[in-house]
């Protein structure tokens, strides 16, 4: 396993960060290494409570989250981190804050509307109906991606393989630096 790295999911909303962040959490556990879970979701009720979801609040989301994550590693802990990271600005700023060589961005990809399918939390029906404003994918933006390390497809793939080709790739030893 890379222990030298962090760990950033991104992707939409629905689409599996958490899901496999914690399939990654737990094999670092595992394995004794320290490890912290960072999930975009959950800081907004804590130390990012008093941001929302314009183009300027989830940047400075962002920035925080990196931040701590840089103190982290610092620390010889592991962050793994899921958060939708909409713009890819932030995602450079992101890389920037950690250092090239110290983050692996791992993109979930799933299409819009499989997400909206799986709706998990109920929220793409709210945004349609309009009670959501700004919701990613659907009345705000998610910009492509040119930065991603590895891309695992939820729709292709079920969580079983999914899981197996992040943990495949994470093994790779000529990844570490
Ligand atoms: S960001 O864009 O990276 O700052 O977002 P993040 O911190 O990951 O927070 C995303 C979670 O917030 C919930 N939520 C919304 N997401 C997107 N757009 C809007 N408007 C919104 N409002 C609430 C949602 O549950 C996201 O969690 P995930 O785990 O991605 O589904
Ligand atoms: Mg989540």
């Amino acid at each position: 396993m890379i222990k030298n790295k962090m760990i950033w999911f991104f992707g939409l909303s629905g689409a599996g960060k958490t899901t496999l962040a914690k399939e990654v959490l737990q094999e670092y556990k595992e394995r004794n290494i320290p490890t912290i879970l960072l999930d975009g979701d959950v800081l907004r009720n804590g130390i990012n409570k008093n941001l929302g979801f314009s183009k300027d609040d989830r940047s400075e989301n962002v920035r925080r989250i990196a931040e701590i994550c840089k103190l982290m590693l610092q620390a010889n802990v592991v962050p793994i981190v899921a958060a939708i990271t909409p713009y890819e600005s932030d995602r450079t700023a992101v890389e920037n804050i950690i250092g090239k060589n110290n983050i692996l961005l791992v993109h979930v990809k799933c299409p819009i509307n499989i997400c909206e399918e799986r709706d998990p939390k109920g929220l793409y029906a709210l945004a349609r109906k309009g009670k959501i404003k700004n919701f990613t994918g659907i009345s705000d933006a998610y910009e492509e991606t040119k930065m991603a390390s590895i891309t695992i497809d939820t729709e292709k793939n079920n969580i079983n393989n999914s899981i197996s080709k992040l943990l495949n790739f994470l093994s790779t030893t000529t990844l570490i630096n």
